[in-house]
């Protein structure tokens, strides 16, 4: 039996949440596991009605559960900065979910904006850290309003912080990692950095991911990109990567230059993971508010965040299939993922995927 909040949230997060619960349901039907769900109605609407984000005693039920569903956070009429912080980086934090993986692989028939790439060029991991960096909210402004207003933001890193991103990420790419990748014949894991420039934080990132790969992963070879240069190689040979590991900023960034080339926001799913306490997935698209209630908004990103989850849950036989029917659905019958495009509703394409599985 899993346990299994389920936060729809804002705008399109609680049509596309339906259809990842749909083929939830289907999967588990099928591969004979049980799933029990409590909604919850943390989002903006909430945040609106009773002042309420994400209280610290819900902070304390969450991680009671296997897992955590995600919709999206995000709503027109609150002002940007709120209800992230409040909710999805509060959750984060709180429950110290240390790594956000973003898989940026293009499934077949799905458009990229890159010229002559295909499924077998486009197939990597974005690791990234979840909880130091910019992130940490250090800094301050003074003279605020004045002509002599001085703002500072501090990047924080702890050894300890970067070690066990590292060690996700050597394992990672020791399980999943592919030979076939990077210049060396070896599975391989890169650094994305800028040891160039933040001669202290990616100094520390730089030292600990050698000392770490010499001593306790000798089979994985290891390669260093500045992040500048990852955006550069993204485009020109993403077929170099397979699982890239980097700070919390870089890899905010990274990750959605590595949405775009695998088709969207209509498909970019992501997981919020401590592997000891309790995981979060979620579509990376947010709450789209202008289709909302239209049933035209792709739930595909939802499926696959609940895939990731089902994944980590250890069904990998579920998670192989929810995936395998992903691919039939844009191999063969979704004509685009845009909203209003597919070719289908929203509720359509869930049937379609429940369909398949079943
Ligand atoms: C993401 C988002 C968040 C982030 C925002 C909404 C706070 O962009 O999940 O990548 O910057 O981490
Ligand atoms: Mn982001």
């Amino acid at each position: 039996m899993h346990k299994i909040a389920v936060i729809p949230g804002d705008g399109t997060g609680p049509e596309v949440t339906a259809e990842a619960v749909k083929v939830l349901k289907a999967a588990a039907a099928k591969f004979g596991f049980k799933v029990e769900l409590t909604e919850f109605d943390f989002g903006g609407e909430r945040y609106k009605r009773t002042g309420e984000l994400l209280p610290d005693s819900a902070v304390e039920e969450l991680r009671k559960f296997d897992a955590i569903l995600l919709g999206a956070i995000g709503h027109p009429d609150v002002k940007p900065g709120i209800l992230e912080k409040g909710i999805l980086l509060k959750a984060r934090f709180a429950l110290d979910q240390y790594i956000n993986l973003r898989p940026v692989k293009l499934y077949p028939g799905v458009q990229t904006p890159l010229k002559d790439k295909g499924p077998n060029d486009i197939d990597f991991v974005v690791v990234r850290e979840n909880t130091g960096d910019l992130y940490t909210g250090a800094g301050g402004i003074s003279m605020k309003g004045t002509p002599q207003e001085v703002a500072v933001q501090t990047a924080i890193y702890s050894r300890f912080q970067v070690d066990r991103c590292l060690r996700y990420a050597f394992n990672y790419a020791q399980k999943h990692g592919r030979k076939s990748r990077g210049k060396a014949a070896k599975n391989t894991l890169a650094l994305s950095g800028k040891t160039n420039v933040l001669t202290y934080i990616y100094d520390l990132w730089e030292r600990a991911f050698h000392e770490m790969g010499q001593k306790e992963f000798p089979e994985i070879a290891r390669e260093y990109y500045h992040v500048d240069a990852t955006c550069m190689w993204f485009v020109k040979n993403p077929e170099w990567f397979d699982v890239v590991v980097t700070g919390n900023l870089f890899g905010d960034i990274i990750s959605d230059l590595g949405a775009m080339i695998q088709g969207g926001m209509g498909i970019a799913a992501g997981g919020n993971i401590n592997p000891e306490v309790v995981s979060m997935f979620e579509p990376i698209g947010g709450s789209a508010p202008k289709y909302t209630g239209q049933g035209v908004i792709n739930p595909l990103a939802a499926i696959c965040a609940m895939q990731m989850m089902l994944a980590t849950l250890g069904e990998d036989k579920a998670a192989a299939a929810v995936e395998d029917a992903v691919m039939f659905a844009t191999a063969n019958k979704i004509k685009s993922l845009q909203a209003g495009r597919m070719g289908y509703s929203t509720s359509g394409v869930g049937d379609l995927i429940a369909e398949r599985i079943a």
